[in-house]
């Protein structure tokens, strides 16, 4: 049932996405990325003088591509379970490629095949993948075993989470990232709700948690006015929703791909952020540390977000800013759920929900935190400082200085 207050529902989508699959950015500085990348914890997979390719732990072939090219966030992928589904994008999806084998360092490293188009109401460069191979990589540590009190799965072991016991050293070094978790986009108001429908349409996404607008007498004064205002006149009190894949009965992440209002006026959709999953809440402090040590000896890092634990998808976060302001989240034990979750309403009134404590259950306080970071690369506090074109790259969505690169895709 379709009304004003909310977004259509889909009956038939095209196809049903299995996983989000990578993220790819373009950037004058690729030995700048190289390091970023292995500070956060991927491994390079492949680098030339005009790709950057890294990846985790899984069986995949590549997480994240950074092309040579402007500043600037170029899209992501999904993956899908069959060719005929990229058939199906290619016959259905306006302006589509054909599908087609996946060429260059990115085929040679897995195979597989996909089909890219642009995504008009975003911007975004969106593509579809399948069969890519790759052998999984072993972690340079074993899991650990944690004593819970009372329960204690640890007995005459010490606890060295970063290999460093003997001598202590002051930098733990990266963490290890095993996957890509979810990716966020902030979107125009009104059009962050069409995109949110485009998923919905396009790729099956499913509703696991909407916050809505819906504010009662005498909380008005958590919400500012603008909020309020922008996302009423959108016609519908969606503000954003939590989406995760349609697997059926198989589990899935509570949440795939989050779309926010684009609220500090900004024209154009940005990338907020991808998170990348790490194995305990000690990978997602040791990675913390890291680049606190990093920038501190004058990395071009900095902290948007962390640590802490969200409310919805329960996530233990860390959010950094690379040296373009592009946001990579470190997470570990997110909700698992399949398809018979939800779609719940976030309650906006309930202190310690979304409204009043950003979305933690612990962690910095909205006073504290940059949460507010999360709109883009020109919350960086380093955006100021970027160069005038690297700044205009990094907003604009405009794909024609880095045409070549799409359509080598
Ligand atoms: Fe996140």
């Amino acid at each position: 049932m379709t009304d004003a207050a909310t977004l259509p529902e889909t009956a038939a989508p095209i196809v049903k996405a299995k996983d989000v699959a990578y993220i790819r950015f373009s950037a004058p500085d690729l030995d700048a990325m190289e390091t970023f990348v292995s500070d956060f914890g991927l491994v390079v997979a492949h680098r030339d003088d005009d790709v950057l390719l890294s990846r985790g732990l899984e069986p995949m072939p590549f997480l994240h591509v950074v092309h040579r090219g402007p500043a600037k966030f170029i899209g992501f992928a999904f993956e899908v379970d069959s060719e005929a589904d990229l058939a199906a994008l290619a016959a259905s999806v306006p302006g589509c490629s054909p599908v087609h084998d996946i060429a260059g360092a990115e085929g040679r490293l897995g195979g597989g095949k996909r089909v890219h188009f642009v995504e008009p109401i975003s911007g975004f460069v969106l593509e579809a993948v399948h069969g890519q191979q790759a052998e999984p990589l072993a972690p340079r540590r074993g899991r650990h075993t944690y004593n819970h009190a009372g329960v204690d799965d640890r007995i005459g072991v010490e606890q060295d989470v970063v290999g460093n016991r003997y001598p202590i050293k002051k930098d733990p070094g990266p963490s290890e990232v095993y996957r890509l978790g979810h990716v966020v986009a902030a979107v125009p108001p009104g059009a962050h709700q069409a995109f949110m429908t485009f998923l919905a349409d396009t790729f099956g996404m499913l509703v696991s948690d909407s916050a809505r607008m819906i504010i009662p007498p005498g909380a008005e004064e958590h919400f500012p006015p603008p909020l309020v205002e922008l996302i009423k006149a959108t016609g519908s009190d969606v503000m954003f929703q939590f989406m995760r894949m349609d697997r059926g009965a198989a589990e899935t992440d509570h949440h795939s791909i989050l779309v926010l209002p684009l609220m500090d006026g900004t024209p154009e959709a940005q990338f907020s952020h991808a998170a990348f999953e790490v194995f305990s809440m000690d990978d997602v402090f040791r990675g913390h540390m890291h680049f606190r040590e990093r920038e501190a000896e004058g990395a071009p890092y900095a902290l948007a977000w962390g640590v802490g634990r969200h409310v919805y998808g329960s996530q233990i976060y860390d959010y950094w800013h690379d040296p373009y302001g592009h946001v990579h989240e470190h997470m570990c034990d997110g909700d698992r759920v399949d398809a018979s979750y939800g779609p719940n309403t976030i309650d906006m009134t309930d202190p310690g929900q979304m409204g009043f404590n950003g979305g933690s259950q612990w962690g910095p306080t909205v006073e504290e935190s940059g949460i507010d970071h999360l709109n883009g690369p020109q919350c960086d506090p380093k955006f100021a400082n970027q160069p005038d074109e690297v700044r205009a790259s990094l907003l604009s969505r405009d794909l024609s200085e880095v045409q070549h690169i799409v359509d080598a895709i």
